[in-house]
């Protein structure tokens, strides 16, 4: 295909407009509805915050096998973040499902309370714990050279299904032109 590059003192208008329009017109509308999404959360956040009585908000839960308990979550709620602060579970009862059960109960109380998102910093290792929160749907968010912990992966669990779906698609990486020259 024969086509000429030229330098430019303006792009001409409106077929400009018109390229531009038709070569973001995927971004644009994703970028749309997540404009939208995120109103939503806002809106139904302010409501919820409304009407805590507990404030700041915080959840403690605990696993009882019979009246003993053998594990916990704690987290605290700021503005439209869940922040999970520690979990655990007694070793002698590992690998049944516990944790999971206690990151499922999170989820689901941060949607009844209008949270955005449930944050959570790890030691990258920690398998046990990573493990069963990427299985849940959190997503890997950022990561973090802290002077106390030493490294740190962030995970960050989306509560709106919509926006989980427009996360995945964004955060896929765009395929590479093969030879850009
Ligand atoms: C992290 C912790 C809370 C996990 O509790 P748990 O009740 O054993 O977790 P679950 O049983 O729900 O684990 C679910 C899945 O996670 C993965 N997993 C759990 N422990 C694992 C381990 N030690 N190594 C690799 N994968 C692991 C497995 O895929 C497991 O599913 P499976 O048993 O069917 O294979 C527990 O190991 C613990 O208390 N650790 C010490 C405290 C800690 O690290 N807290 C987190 C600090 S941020």
């Amino acid at each position: 295909m024969d086509f000429t590059i030229r330098a430019l003192d303006a792009f001409p208008e409106p077929e400009f407009t018109s390229l531009r329009a038709a070569a973001f017109a995927g971004i644009g509308e994703e970028s749309r509805l997540l404009t939208e999404v995120i109103a939503d959360e806002t809106e139904r956040r302010t409501q919820a915050r409304m009407s805590d009585p507990q404030f700041p908000h915080q959840l403690k839960i605990g696993a009882f096998f019979g009246d003993r308990i053998v594990g916990w979550s704690y987290s605290r709620g700021e503005d439209k973040t869940l922040h999970t602060i520690n979990s655990g579970v007694l070793s002698e009862f590992r690998r049944q499902g516990i944790y999971s059960g206690l990151a499922k109960f999170t989820v689901s109380h941060a949607s009844q309370n209008g949270f955005v998102k449930i944050v959570s910093r790890h030691s990258p290792g920690n398998n046990a714990i990573i493990i069963p929160k990427l299985r849940l749907g959190f997503v890997v968010s950022a990561f973090e050279y802290s002077e106390q912990y030493r490294p740190l992966v962030h995970l960050t669990y989306l509560v709106s299904q919509k926006r989980r779906e427009l996360y995945q698609i964004r955060s896929t990486p765009i395929t590479p032109i093969s030879d850009p020259i």
